[in-house]
């Protein structure tokens, strides 16, 4: 699998490091607030469990399920939710959880989506922020690192499904998605 690598933006320990300060930093935020941790499947269980570890306040954890990039590494522009939230997020302190703000279509139907569930607060938390691809404005408000415009897999990104599992993020050689 790392054959498949052009180049490593994020090495694990980059990774580890930033995702505690941003434990930390959370934590701090939301002492005695127990908040609600979204997060974004599929990408991003892997950085809720490692954000989650780092938390040392109660906080509880949601999963929902939405899609736009299909099998390819362009957004087809229409998010799809295959699983969606029930009645857990009325008055609760909410912190979206992604591992990468892109175009924004994705958090931008969640963020409408989840406010008419009538969050207490609602928050977005992502590893990658590429603001460069923005379509829609959408800013987050806890950011693991600024990356520029490449397609990256690992640490729960994909490409047609693998790659998830890398425990760091780069970038793939052009011949394997061309
Ligand atoms: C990816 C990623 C984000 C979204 C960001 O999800 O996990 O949810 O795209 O892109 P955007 O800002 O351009 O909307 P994807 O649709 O690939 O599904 P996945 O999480 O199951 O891989």
């Amino acid at each position: 699998m790392k054959h498949d690598i052009e180049k490593v933006y994020f090495t694990e320990e980059m990774i580890q490091n930033r995702v505690k300060e941003l434990g930390a930093q959370l934590s701090a935020d939301y002492k005695g607030k127990n908040p609600l941790l979204v997060g974004v499947l599929k990408g991003s269980f892997i950085f809720l469990a490692d954000l989650a570890r780092q938390m040392d306040i109660h906080c509880e954890i949601e999963f929902i399920t939405v899609s736009s990039y299909g099998a390819g590494t362009e957004t087809s522009g229409k998010v799809t939710m295959t699983k969606a939230l029930g009645s857990v997020v009325e008055n609760r302190h909410v912190i979206i959880v992604e591992d990468i703000l892109d175009t924004g279509l994705t958090l931008e139907f969640l963020r409408n989506y989840l406010l008419d569930l009538k969050p207490a607060s609602l928050k977005i938390c992502t590893m990658l922020d590429k603001p460069s691809r923005r379509r829609v404005p959408i800013k987050a408000d806890y950011v693991g690192y600024e990356c520029v415009d490449a397609f990256y897999v690992g640490y729960g990104l994909d490409y047609a499904g693998n790659y998830r599992n890398l425990p760091y993020i780069g970038s793939l050689k052009p011949e394997i998605y061309s």
